[in-house]
């Protein structure tokens, strides 16, 4: 057997992609703002803007779509799902939604009151806006390596618990509904968290009364680093670790566009019958019927078949080490990204790639249109344009400046991968070439999905 890897598929369709020219491109990024959200994605060459919704399914979860049970209520593909969510997490119920935000705004809008505060292994956007649309304070609780790039700690998504027990301490356990637990933590590049720092949290919120709500979107991603990183873990398979992980949790918000291998879907779980019961009834109002929740039979049928798929070693093992791949190639060549590299996405350091620019004037930014119109590559920006303001008004300036290129599943082989260095590599070797951006257009939530830029200068701006 050779010792080199090859992707655990052989490939029954195919779907061309654009091969552009730079002119082409350069009229294209205009058009859009100099923000990637903004490009078509008929331009784009590969695209990595995000692994979300952008798996490609297997011929099984094609096969279940066609079982699709479109029944207004109690579709037999809703109690498939169920079952999944049983078998795999662990969870006795299960709660729909059309994706991971309608779960995430379900929860809060259930557990949140004003004024309380929600802990969190650092921030991620739509739970964010969720918990503070439901008059809580998001508090950061990730510990400090999360937010230093180059930190190369194993479980850098953990939490400090020393920084939770100062929060307790603070505010009250009464004004804490729950500690949000992601695993792996995306904005600080994927990070995982370890069996041993979930158990801690979870003995240390269940001394206060204070629930666990997981935020599982990339979870299997994460009982994988756990198999290859914990001591002890090694021989055991993802599913019965995810199992494990998922016993430290009162309940669980997933979109299953990420590791449930899904272009649709998402779901709320809880072991307690009384949060389960508010579900159905919230969820009537903004998603659908709680055997459905926004999601055709077929979408559940498909999402039911991922949940299993997703827990496959073979698979894992394939995913994880093709995001690596393409991280120690830009690693190799001196490109600043963060480290180690994590389960879903390789983060270019865009502070540390272009120093010259001013956070002010957004350096990932600046670096995601130019990679486009170097190499019609798509990535997104995780810096200082995604964070967006505090509610005085100021910009939050997080110390993570980042271009996240994100690896859909199954998608791409490593001879994308290879093109995608190139075109980094080649721009790290002509920074100073890139200059920074002026925000011309500023929604006033979520920003970075549709504001627009200006070029500054450099290499943007020529003709
Ligand atoms: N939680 C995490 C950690 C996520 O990464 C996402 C989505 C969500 C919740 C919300 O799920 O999109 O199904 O409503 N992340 C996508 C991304 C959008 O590109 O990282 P959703």
């Amino acid at each position: 057997m050779s010792a080199r890897r090859a992707e655990p598929y052989r490939i029954k369709m195919v779907e061309p992609i654009a091969v552009t020219t730079r002119e082409y491109r350069r009229q294209a990024i205009r058009e859009a703002g100099y923000n990637t959200f903004l490009l078509r994605s008929k331009d784009v060459y590969i695209d990595l803007l995000t692994d979300s919704g952008t798996s490609a399914m297997s011929d099984n979860q094609w096969a279940g779509m066609m079982l699709g049970d479109e029944a207004y209520a109690g579709s037999r593909n809703f109690f498939a799902l169920e079952q999944a969510v049983q078998d795999i997490y662990g969870y006795p119920y299960v709660v729909p939604t059309h994706q991971g935000r309608g779960a995430e705004h379900l929860i809060s809008q259930i557990l949140i009151r004003p004024g309380d505060y929600i802990p969190g292994n650092m921030y991620f956007t739509t739970t964010r806006a969720h918990q503070e649309r439901a008059g809580g304070t998001f508090v950061d609780v990730v510990i400090p390596e999360a937010h230093d790039p180059a930190n190369p700690h194993p479980f850098k998504g953990n939490v400090d618990l020393a920084k939770l027990q100062e929060l307790i301490d603070r505010v009250g356990p009464e004004r804490i509904p729950y500690l949000s637990l992601a695993v792996t933590v995306n904005m600080a590049g994927g990070q995982p968290v370890s069996l041993e720092n979930m158990r801690a949290t979870y003995e240390l919120c269940k001394r206060y009364g204070i629930r666990v709500i997981c935020d599982a979107t990339r979870c299997a991603e994460n009982a994988y680093f756990i198999k290859e990183r914990e001591p002890g873990q090694a021989g055991r398979s993802c599913r019965e670790i995810l199992k494990e992980m998922m016993s430290y949790t009162d309940g669980c918000t997933m979109s299953g566009k990420k590791d449930a291998l899904v272009n649709i879907g998402g779901f709320l779980a809880t072991r307690e019958f009384e949060v389960y019961q508010k579900a159905t009834q919230l969820v009537v109002l903004f998603e659908g019927m709680p055997s459905y929740g926004g999601l055709a039979g077929r979408d559940m049928e498909a999402m039911a078949r991922g949940i299993y798929e997703m827990v496959d070693d073979e698979y894992l093992s394939w995913r994880i080490l093709q995001v690596r791949y393409l991280g120690e190639q830009l690693l190799q060549a001196g490109v600043p990204i963060v480290q180690p590299v994590g389960g879903h996405a390789v983060f270019l350091d865009a502070r540390a790639f272009l120093p010259h620019v001013e956070q002010a004037t957004y350096p990932a930014q600046a670096l995601a249109a130019a990679l486009y119109l170097d190499s019609g590559v798509r990535g997104m920006e995780r810096g200082n344009v995604s964070a967006g303001r505090k509610p005085d008004g100021s910009e939050y300036f997080p110390r993570l400046e980042m271009v996240r290129l994100t690896i859909p599943r199954r998608v791409y082989t490593d001879r994308h991968m290879d093109v995608v260095a190139d075109s980094v590599i080649s721009l790290y070797r002509r920074r100073e070439e890139i200059q920074g951006l002026r925000m011309t257009y500023e929604p006033p939530t979520l920003r970075f999905f549709t504001a627009r830029f200006e070029p500054l200068g450099g290499m943007l701006s020529q003709a």
